[in-house]
């Protein structure tokens, strides 16, 4: 039985506060997690509310309800106690960010009492075998870096490396790569907020960089590499522009449309997210009528984890892949759920970290738990390298 629930303030990779949640159990089980925290957050997503009023609105509601209630390794009804707690649909009473930290420590808490491996106790005994490949963010800009590339994020992706450790040394291979191919132009480069490159190039000339840089890793290693995107188009629509702004060129939506499937088609790439605006699910549709085939489109600010607006794009054939992010609906049930709904109507799932995150390492169990086809999580930098280490301890059963 839960019998604490302790919430506090900490620091998140942007330097902003986030909320990190303990949870204690008669039993002596301990389980402790921080929700992460967007920039280029999708209209739909559940409500981060300012982390000291989601703390006292989770210490007025949801604690109640848990503290000598509920087990913590019963996961549906902790999430299920969130939910009456919140009492909304979109966790606005009580904070998505409260409510995804509770959830997630339950989890760990839960496996703590069972002395399991979060991944095991989320996934069970009869999970598969298999591990997410790694999509890693090695060059981009949008809402993560100022006067770098319109397309958010240039993504590795080592489809063909024979395990997820090697795959994970593939993507920070591309980004030194990378950072080598720029030098050599004399282009200047800072990071973005998730670590990748943020060079102030057109993102023509990142397409290339990225290619180079893919292709040489790819020698250097003897696997297939490809590479990918996360165009985060609903930050680059503007209604009063007539589409898609990339600078001074706006882009109507049958041009974007005709852009992106060049683009898949050009460089080969192996996913592409967020390709449209998070309204236009028939874009989306079109797009993955295009090139469905060849590329995972994926939704993100479309989907935003939800059960209700992932079967909308289902009906339509909006994509074709889901990108999970617990803290955009607010519990690790809800996340599972989405999950289970993509992997039935044949979508791949996409377990993603956030642009602000920090040392938490729940959503490598989560993906490793759900057999997720990828996991986005970056490719360099503590609080990403945080993640992906723990996938390679995971696969070397040493957590
Ligand atoms: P965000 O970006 O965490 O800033 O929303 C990540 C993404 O768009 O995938
Ligand atoms: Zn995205």
């Amino acid at each position: 039985l839960i019998t604490d629930v302790r919430l506090r303030r900490v620091l998140d990779s942007r330097g902003n506060p986030t909320v990190e949640a303990d949870v204690l159990t008669e039993s002596g089980g301990f389980g402790r997690a921080a929700a992460p925290s967007g920039a280029s957050t999708g209209e739909y997503e559940a409500i981060e509310l300012p982390p000291s009023e989601a703390i006292a609105a989770a210490r007025r509601h949801a604690i109640p309800r848990l503290v000598d209630e509920v087990y913590a390794g019963n996961q549906r009804e902790v999430d299920g106690a969130l939910r009456a707690a919140d009492g909304t649909d979109n966790f606005s009473e009580v904070g998505a960010n409260s409510a995804v930290a509770i959830s997630m420590a339950a989890g760990k808490a839960g496996a703590d009492v069972l002395g399991a491996p979060l991944y095991q106790h989320l996934g069970g005994a009869f999970r598969g075998e298999n591990f997410p490949t790694p999509l890693g963010n090695v060059v981009g800009g949008g809402e993560h870096a100022k006067e770098a590339t319109h397309i958010q994020e240039f993504l590795s992706a080592p489809v063909g490396a024979p395990s997820v450790s090697e795959a994970i040394f593939a993507n920070a291979a591309v980004h030194a790569r990378i950072s080598e191919i720029l030098d050599d132009r004399d282009v200047p480069a800072a990071k973005g907020d998730e670590g990748a490159w943020a060079p102030p190039i057109s993102d023509a000339e990142a397409f290339e960089v990225v290619d180079e840089a893919v292709s040489d890793v790819e020698d250097d290693l003897g696997f297939e590499i490809g590479f990918g995107l996360d165009i985060a188009a609903a930050e680059l629509y503007d209604e009063d522009e007539g589409g898609y702004v990339f600078g001074d060129e706006v882009k109507s939506t049958d041009e974007m449309v005709d852009y992106v499937a060049e683009m898949v088609h050009e460089y080969d790439l192996v996913y592409v997210e967020d390709p449209l605006d998070e309204n236009d699910y028939e874009g989306f549709a079109e797009l993955t009528e295009r090139v469905g085939e060849q590329t995972l489109v994926c939704g993100d600010d479309l989907f935003v984890t939800n059960v209700e607006r992932l079967q909308d794009g289902i009906d339509v054939g909006a994509a074709n892949s889901i990108l999970i992010k617990p803290n955009q609906i607010g519990t690790l049930s809800d996340a599972f759920d989405a999950v289970e709904l993509a992997v039935r109507n044949n979508y791949d799932a996409v377990i993603s970290h956030r642009s602000g995150e920090t040392e938490d390492t729940t959503i490598a169990h989560l993906a490793v738990a759900t057999d997720a086809a990828f996991i986005k999580t970056g490719a360099v930098q503590g609080e990403r390298t945080a993640k992906l280490n723990e996938l390679i301890r995971i696969a070397d059963d040493a957590v």
